[in-house]
């Protein structure tokens, strides 16, 4: 099955055709030749997923499927959310995303947090979405020196280690973008062998 996913990040093409595995001919944006920012207008991760993932369908015609994720923060009423790449401005670094979020959560006593990630697929024209959560908390101060975004200040429920203290295989088992792929792969999966 020839599939597009969205996105020009080498690394989540790796992770995903990993988990897809055999069957499954993987072809990411800059293979495609689509070397712009896709739009992201959207006020949910739904939303941004869904205007992706169709932004190429119509373009190329071809099947393919969007990720967008965020970290939720319950004190904030979830934001970042869909703002978290951008939350301390345009063009910032992880590093003053972290320090806003930190700031803004000082005086909060309740420090729960979640990563989700919302796929959308577009196959033959239909529209599906696949959504993985891992609950957590943020902790004062970041700790460790793997992953990227807010991963030095996110403890997984369950765990004593920050995502970026975990391997990246530890992480990936138990992540909000891993438990959504999973999903999308089982019902592509599916497909494959009804037809
Ligand atoms: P994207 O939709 O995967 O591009 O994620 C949007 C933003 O959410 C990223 O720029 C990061 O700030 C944050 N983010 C997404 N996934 C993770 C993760 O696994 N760990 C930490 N931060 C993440």
């Amino acid at each position: 099955m020839k599939i597009c996913f969205a996105t020009h990040n080498p690394n989540k093409l790796k992770e995903v055709g990993q988990i897809l595995g055999e069957g499954f001919e993987l072809i990411g944006l800059n293979e495609l030749g689509e070397n712009e920012e896709l739009p992201e207008n959207q006020k949910t991760l739904e939303g941004n997923s869904r205007e992706k993932a169709e932004y190429i369908y119509k373009k190329y015609g071809i099947d393919c499927f969007a990720d967008d994720t965020g970290l939720e923060v319950y004190a904030l009423d979830g934001e970042p959310g869909v703002y978290s790449a951008r939350y301390a401005g345009p063009g910032k670094h992880s590093r003053d995303n972290i320090a806003l979020l930190l700031e803004n959560l000082k005086d909060k006593e309740n420090k729960s947090a979640q990563f989700r990630t919302v796929i959308t697929l577009i196959k033959k024209g239909r529209v599906y979405q696949f959504e993985g959560v891992v609950t957590g908390i943020i902790i004062d101060a970041p700790r460790g020196k793997d992953g990227f975004g807010y991963d030095p200040v996110f403890i997984p429920k369950g765990f004593d280690q920050t995502f970026a203290e975990m391997s990246l295989g530890q992480k990936n088992e138990i992540s909000h973008r891993g438990l959504a792929i999973e999903k999308l792969a089982g019902f592509l999966k599916r497909k494959i062998k009804k037809n």
